[in-house]
């Protein structure tokens, strides 16, 4: 039996755009290369940031992008990116393949890219080889709108007025890369930070460091530890969580039954996300402290013949369905999950664009960001799935996966329905009923499908991409059709 339910009588939560936020790293080819050529190159740019790129990611409207770690973050220094280019230092990117970071991409380019590209900025300071001095004089830098030495450092870079940057991490994974701390030990330098840290007349946005997967005992015991010691929980807005569901086969080679296991990987985030937002109920019972997951996506073996270190993978329909099952998971805990950051934008693991010199394409994984484009912002409605599953086997042991998946949001009279239909060969009818009162007058929808192995080359970029799907969406009861491995958006007008 398959049949899903949309509550127009209840909600959960506007949508906060974030939820669709990018992560954008200091590794292999995401930032040079892939955002930044420089102004002197062949690739069509504005002040070094190449223009095809910001077309097409403009389209996708990540709410936020996350820079410039990962574990980058930790080793980085802001002020080695800020003041003339050819003055800046040449260091070591220590994680990421031993490659000399030049620093021509630094705080005022970053700035610059998310406002070509509508998104926010999020900038990840320093807790594992900085100091709480360093991430206090790059917030004034940012955003101190009076005469000290750090705002009249920014203005000599091009920015008289304040760049106001409101998200904020202490630290990336610090658990691991970042310091290998104890929750306990992060705790305290967590303090630290959250004493010296301000907006300089901005409200900020900080976020902690959370865990590896679903490692509720990190949150438990960094959450207790700050109760003890910051009893009031000051400067603390969010709490990130990363959760990687890797993969199964490789990123293009795979059996019927790896397409299941990774699109079940993927499924695990929603059992993470309800177990992590209790752990964090027990301290922060108001619920003041946002659950963020500012690491996820898929990540695949490399692809043959790139730098193993550079985490350069295609991008398939598979990964297309993993990105829409996560996202319909973050929508239907919009009450809690304020903010996810994919990794990565571009070039580095389940990327929204691949780019190669002067050629760029949009993965399936892109196209899902742009045609769920218009939850962000709507209101999340409780959503009921009734949904069959296909059995499959992993590591020698036989495992469910339900068919169907999908999340709706209301705007004004606008009901938007996204749905995801599994099965790798077989297309599924789906009665839909709207209840509370509520009848569609009319529908339109676009689909993402094809062969479960499909994706877009340099040769063919446009294998996947969205098509019209005809639908009829008409009264409190309706049926859709969802082709085999398919992703689904449903506009209803009611
Ligand atoms: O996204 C790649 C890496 O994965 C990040 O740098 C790190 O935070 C995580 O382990």
């Amino acid at each position: 039996m398959t049949k899903i339910t949309v509550n127009l009588a209840d909600s959960i939560s506007v949508i906060n755009p974030n939820i669709y936020g990018h992560f954008a790293e200091h590794l292999g080819r995401c930032i040079y290369e892939g955002v930044w050529v420089g102004e002197d190159s062949a690739i069509p740019n504005t002040g070094g940031i190449r223009n095809d790129v910001v077309a097409a990611l403009r389209k996708l409207k990540p709410g936020v992008i996350r820079w410039p770690g990962g574990c980058f973050a930790d080793d980085y220094h802001w002020q080695d990116g800020v003041g003339p280019v050819d003055k800046r230092p040449r260091r070591v990117n220590i994680h990421w393949g031993e490659v000399v970071e030049p620093n021509s991409f630094g705080t005022q380019e970053f700035v610059r890219f998310c406002r070509l590209v509508g998104a926010e900025p999020y900038f990840v300071g320093n807790v594992g080889s900085g100091s709480v001095r360093e991430l206090r004089e790059w917030t004034e830098y940012c955003n101190f709108d009076g005469d000290s030495t750090l705002a009249q450092q920014r203005a000599a870079d091009g920015s008289p007025e304040p760049l106001d940057v409101t998200y904020w991490g202490v630290g990336n994974e610090n658990w691991g890369c970042g310091g290998s701390f104890s929750p306990e030990d992060y705790g305290t330098e967590f303090r630290r930070y959250a004493t010296f840290v301000r907006g300089f007349g901005k409200q900020l946005y900080v976020i902690a460091c959370g865990p590896s997967n679903n490692d509720v005992e990190w949150t438990v015991r960094f959450f207790r530890k700050l109760r003890t010691d910051f009893w009031d929980f000051r400067n603390i807005h969010g709490y990130a969580a990363h959760y990687y569901c890797g993969t199964a086969g490789t990123a293009t080679e795979y059996t019927v039954d790896q397409w299941y296991e990774l699109i079940h990987k993927g499924l695990f985030m929603e059992p993470l996300v309800v177990q992590q937002r209790a752990a964090m109920d027990a301290y922060d019972p108001r619920r003041r402290i946002g659950l963020i997951i500012d690491e996820w996506g898929t990540w695949h073996p490399t692809e043959p013949g790139t730098n193993p270190r550079f985490l350069y993978q295609q991008n398939s329909l598979r990964d297309a369905l993993v990105a829409a099952t996560s996202l319909d998971i973050f929508n239907r805990h919009a009450d809690k999950v304020v903010m996810t950051n994919i990794a990565q934008t571009i070039n580095v693991l389940q990327a929204m664009i691949l780019t190669q010199e002067e050629k760029m394409l949009v993965t399936p994984t892109g196209h899902v960001y742009e045609m769920y484009a218009p939850h962000q912002g709507g209101t999340a409605l409780p959503i009921g799935i009734e949904s069959e599953s296909v059995t499959f086997k992993a590591r020698n042991s036989e495992n469910d996966l339900p068919l169907i998946a999908g999340s709706a949001s209301l705007k004004g009279k606008r009901l938007f329905l996204t749905l995801t239909n599994s099965h790798a060969s077989e297309s599924l009818e789906v009665p839909v009923e709207l209840l509370g009162g509520a009848e569609a007058r009319s529908g339109s929808a676009r689909v993402l499908t094809g062969d479960i192995h499909a994706h877009n080359t340099f040769d063919a970029p446009s294998v996947v991409q969205p098509e019209a799907m005809d639908v009829t969406c008409e009264g409190s009861h309706f049926v859709l059709t969802l082709p085999a491995a398919s992703v689904v958006a449903v506009e209803i007008q009611l």
